[in-house]
């Protein structure tokens, strides 16, 4: 078995990686297709999804080096959606900078997405390995995937009566299935059998709904400099969050009636919106609530973990991304 590699030195080498690629993108022309991509990828963020691909890798004592261009595919795809996604969503600022659609233009973002979606691909193809065809076809489902729950997302925005399991298997879509797929393809690169593969895909499953629900709600509760995003846009927005439905669930008639009349109010100024429903929330208790049920869906994918077959300090590092996952504050 091979030494395993830290946290913070898998995650070094997804940041010079990265690094690397954006200066090699910014000479390409024409430049406003490729500038916005560089500006994208030297934006930061958490890096994620490389680090847990490469972590996933590495728990098998796969070649982390020869992966890193899949850690880059899986990392520039998901930049990609969030091009996509401030324009769906009209969010302005993005990791404290503005979004590419406001730095740019519309067009701008799109196709710059669009291209980061090729590129992907690209990167992922660059890799030698037996597996190869079985991890492309698995990220092509998965970015299918992540295209369908962003829909639902939309949709939901104009529907009344999205249930709690509704809102759970768009999220599953959106978020959890990139997470879980970037732990997969890590896996089965890795080198190890399909029922470790799937043992990780559904740790990543329940990570990723857990993910996603402390995004929900540091969208409401969070501070603005550290999340990096503006404070209260799903409330604006009419998002189906498991806050807004279980509050519609549990809610006085009283306080059922105040956030009707704000979810139909066409005409508003967003600040008392935000903090007409955010009191609401917090009157609620809704900030425990979804943390506890955040806390359930770690604990699965703890037991999903720990039936996997190797020594238990290998597996270390994920449980330690993990529990930061579950505490995040950005
Ligand atoms: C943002 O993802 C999109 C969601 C799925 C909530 P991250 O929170 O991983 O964003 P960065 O990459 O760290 O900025
Ligand atoms: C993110 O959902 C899902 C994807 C980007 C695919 P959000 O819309 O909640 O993500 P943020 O909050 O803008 O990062
Ligand atoms: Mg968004
Ligand atoms: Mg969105
Ligand atoms: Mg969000």
């Amino acid at each position: 078995m091979k030494p395993m590699h830290s946290i913070q030195e898998l995650q070094q080498l997804v940041i010079d990686k990265l690094a690397e690629e954006a200066s090699a993108i910014a000479i390409t022309e024409p430049v406003n297709l490729y500038e916005p991509i560089t500006y994208t990828l030297n934006m930061g963020g958490k890096r994620l999804r490389p680090a847990m691909l490469l972590m996933a890798c590495d728990l098998f004592s796969g070649d982390i080096k020869n992966m890193l261009n899949a850690a880059v595919a899986v990392e520039v795809f998901h930049n990609f959606t969030l091009l996509h996604d401030d324009i769906m969503d009209h969010a302005d600022i993005r990791r404290n900078q503005p979004a590419v659609h406001k730095k740019y233009n519309e067009n701008v973002a799109i196709l710059s997405g669009d291209a980061m979606s090729i590129m992907a691909y690209q990167y992922l193809l660059k890799i030698n390995h037996p597996a190869i065809q079985e991890v492309t076809q698995l990220f092509s489902k998965t970015a299918m995937e992540v295209c369908e729950g962003q829909q639902y997302d939309m949709d939901f925005e104009h529907r009344q009566d999205v249930s709690i399991d509704e809102y759970l298997k768009m999220i599953r879509l959106k978020t959890a299935v990139l997470i879980a797929g970037s732990l997969k393809m890590g896996a089965l690169l890795g080198g190890t059998d399909s029922d470790n593969a799937d043992r990780l895909y559904r740790f990543g499953i329940n990570m990723g709904l857990a993910f996603q629900l402390q995004d929900d709600l540091l969208d409401v509760f969070a501070d603005q400099e550290k999340f990096g995003k503006k404070i209260g846009g799903d409330i604006v927005a009419n998002k189906k969050t498991f806050l807004l439905l279980k509050a519609l669930e549990i809610a006085s008639p009283k306080q059922k009636q105040a956030l009707q009349y704000w979810i139909e109010k066409d005409d508003f100024d967003p600040k008392e919106k935000i903090d007409a429903v955010r009191t609401i929330y917090t009157d609620l208790n809704l900030k425990e609530i979804s943390e506890q049920l955040a806390e359930t869906y770690y604990q699965k994918a703890l037991n999903e973990i720990q039936a996997i077959e190797v020594a238990s300090e290998r597996k270390e590092p994920l449980i330690l991304l993990a529990k930061t996952i579950l505490k995040r504050e950005h």
